[in-house]
């Protein structure tokens, strides 16, 4: 049941100045923190990573979003973790994302709004959507070396 997933605060939060208000969104529920860097994407690792978005009209507005600044990754652990960080992420489109999520708290735009103006959808996080995708991602985005195994709090309260 513990799982892993990969979040990314995509070049949108890094410049906001979000980075620590979203990692604390996930610390705060009690998540652990098992691997975090900054990278800056390139074309051809933004084509591994959207691998099921390459062949799809918004993947060229979403490769130049991504690679536009850097990102920072990370890799979170927990109870059934992949569901979760999607539940506090909040729905893809900002418009529909749910107040109280990352999403819905920090963006509003639209899907429409953003294809009319023939720019990627500005959500602020990546999280992976599924468990298969979590396990492909995470070793796409960290070597063994860079993922830590240690105790955190929460894990002691659920013993
Ligand atoms: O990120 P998430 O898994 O929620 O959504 P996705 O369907 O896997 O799409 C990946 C990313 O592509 C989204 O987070 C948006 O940044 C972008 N996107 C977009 O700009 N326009 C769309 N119509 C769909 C996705
Ligand atoms: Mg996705």
């Amino acid at each position: 049941m513990i799982e892993a997933t990969l979040v990314l605060i995509k070049p949108d939060g890094v410049m906001r100045g979000l980075i620590g208000e979203i990692i604390k969104r996930f610390e705060q529920r009690g998540l652990k923190i098992a691997g975090l860097k900054m990278v800056r994407v390139d074309e051809d690792f933004a084509k591994q990573h959207y691998i099921e978005h390459v062949d799809k009209d918004f993947y060229k507005s979403l490769e130049e979003f991504i690679t536009s600044g850097p990102v920072v990754a990370m890799a979170i652990e927990g109870v059934d973790a992949v569901e979760l960080v999607r539940k506090v992420v909040g729905a893809t489109e900002p418009k529909s994302a749910l107040p109280g999520t990352i999403r819905g708290d920090y963006a509003h735009v639209s899907y429409a709004y953003a294809d009319k103006k023939k720019i990627s959808i500005k959500n602020l996080v990546h999280a992976s959507g599924n468990k298969e995708d979590a396990e492909r991602e995470l070793n796409l985005w960290f070597s063994i070396e860079e993922l830590h195994s240690y105790p955190n709090v929460h894990e002691l309260h659920t013993m």
